[in-house]
């Protein structure tokens, strides 16, 4: 199904972010009693987890997952998982056992995966149903750490995957493969820049072939957040949602 398209600024997409996630967060804890989320790292984390951050919500009923994480210690600048707990997780306070870390600083990052597979179906089932995917997108198209033309890009065996190769560095890292992400309840895509322009206009009007553009054929609830500058080639804009 077609993803849903909110081109704004940045105020907007903050709004509709933090919309998205208290509406589906509150739906999912009535349902269930527990909401898991997944996130991932670049400008989506420094631009958009401060205001999450703030959200009035009950954490303790949030469960946080990684889409993808390099493979660095924790206290690695370069941490996914340490953006997040200084930007978001640690200011709002969330349960240590509620946060469910890739484990990119293991020697054996296949083993990581393996564990963090285990981990993602004990809370969100298996095959594991993720409620809310927050992601950024690279100017190649790339989500999470599946990259274009790579092969864990198209691992339909495994739930989470080593990439050693990474065109964007660093270059060891692990991730979801594209199965859970196209399962989750909901995924938002954000994408800011006219970096990112290209990217975005081959995923949605054109047949080019990326992780982004698999994601957004598959998914069956997508939704595509993104500021003038990364719609900036969208040919359609008339049609999408302010
Ligand atoms: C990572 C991210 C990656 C990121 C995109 C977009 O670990 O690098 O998970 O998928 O979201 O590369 O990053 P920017 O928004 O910073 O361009």
């Amino acid at each position: 199904m077609a993803p849903q398209i909110l081109i704004g600024d940045r105020a907007a997409l903050e709004d509709a972010l933090s919309a998205d996630f208290e509406t589906r967060g509150r739906r999912a804890v009535e349902l269930r009693g527990v909401f898991s989320v997944a996130l991932s790292g670049g400008s989506l984390a420094t631009e958009f987890f401060p205001t999450l951050a703030r959200l009035s919500f009950d954490w303790s009923r949030a469960e946080f997952f990684w889409a993808d994480e390099r493979a660095v210690p924790p206290s690695d600048p370069e941490s996914n998982y340490g953006i997040a707990l200084s930007l978001w997780l640690g200011p709002a306070n969330v349960p240590p056992a509620n946060i469910h870390r890739m484990r990119g600083e293991d020697s054996d990052l296949q083993r990581a995966a393996s564990d963090y597979a285990g981990e993602l179906v004990d809370v969100a089932g298996n095959p594991p149903r993720l409620d809310f995917v927050m992601l950024g997108a690279g100017p190649d198209g790339h989500i999470a750490s599946l990259f274009p033309g790579h092969p864990v890009s198209r691992d339909g065996r495994h739930l989470v995957a080593v990439v050693e190769d990474a065109p964007k560095p660093p270059p060891r890292r692990l991730t979801l493969t594209m199965a859970p992400l196209v399962g989750a309840e909901c995924v938002v895509v954000v994408a800011l820049g006219k970096a990112k322009a290209g990217a975005i206009r081959n995923a949605i009007e054109r047949d080019e072939t990326t992780p982004l553009s698999v994601l957004a054929e598959r998914s069956g609830n997508m939704r595509l957040l993104l500021d003038e500058g990364a719609a900036s080639l969208l040919s359609n804009r008339g049609k999408v949602g302010r």
